[in-house]
């Protein structure tokens, strides 16, 4: 049996909107184990971002129970959950987020800044990081010099220089043409090959079928598998 890094068990997520409760997520039940691949697909406002920011600690549930990496996500500090975010997490959000002020090179930096490794070592992992991604020859260049799918490319390597377990990546190829999605695809495919466990959400039928479970989502829930299928 492989490491199981993420549990949940029920989770829920209300937004109170103008009096409205909005059920974001609805009773979603999930485990990743180690070196998992799996894909999310669904209608636009079915809970997927949601879902990705509560497994990524950058968002909490409002019931449900949650372990991430051995923990009780309810029992953690802001501080640990920083940290847990910092030292087993990677996450691609669905926008960059990319600094525009900051080189390529100093927006994957960002992390390992609060990772408080030495100057030396974080030139090396970010050079490193660079090159896996493919970007070696762009390090200087600012976001807003860079293709739509170079930008993506940096917030991917933004989200792996910390060497995660887990990579959280929302719609990474959504606004990128076909050719430039396929190298963020193979990219995924090559972390994957490598040991890290992605969860990937995606609008894209052929991305989500290279994972190696694929998961449907619809209103707030995830689907129970077709018969049939694996
Ligand atoms: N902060 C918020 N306050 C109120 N409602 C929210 C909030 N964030 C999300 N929602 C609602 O929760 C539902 C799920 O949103 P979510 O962003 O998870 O959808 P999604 O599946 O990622 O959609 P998309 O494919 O368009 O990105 C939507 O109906 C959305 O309007
Ligand atoms: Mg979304």
């Amino acid at each position: 049996m492989s490491e199981r890094l993420v549990s949940a068990r029920d989770l829920a997520k209300d937004y109170q909107l103008d009096g409205f409760a909005i059920h974001a997520l609805r009773s979603v039940t999930l485990e990743v184990h180690a070196g998992e691949f799996i894909s999310i697909m669904g209608a636009s406002g079915c809970g997927k971002s949601t879902l990705l920011h509560i497994l990524g600690a950058v968002d909490v549930p409002s019931a449900g129970e949650l372990t991430l990496f051995g923990r009780n996500a309810a029992e953690l500090t802001d501080a640990e959950r920083t940290a847990l975010r910092l030292h087993h997490l990677g996450f691609v959000f669905q926008r960059f987020f990319l600094l525009p002020m900051l080189t390529a090179a100093e927006n994957v930096m960002l992390p390992l800044m609060e990772a408080g490794l030495a100057r030396r070592q974080r030139e090396e992992r970010v050079h490193e990081v660079m090159e896996y991604v493919g970007l070696a020859q762009r390090m200087r260049h600012k976001p807003g010099q860079l293709s739509g799918g170079e930008q993506q490319r940096v917030a991917i390597a933004r989200a792996l220089v910390n060497r995660p377990q887990l990579l959280l990546a929302d719609e990474p190829t959504g606004e990128l043409d076909e050719a430039t999605g396929e190298q963020i695809a193979e990219l995924l495919q090559r972390l994957h090959a490598d040991g890290t466990a992605i969860v990937l959400v995606t609008h894209n039928p052929e991305l989500a079928a290279r994972a190696t479970r694929q998961l449907r989502m619809r209103d707030g829930q995830i689907e129970p598998p077709m018969e049939g299928a694996p």
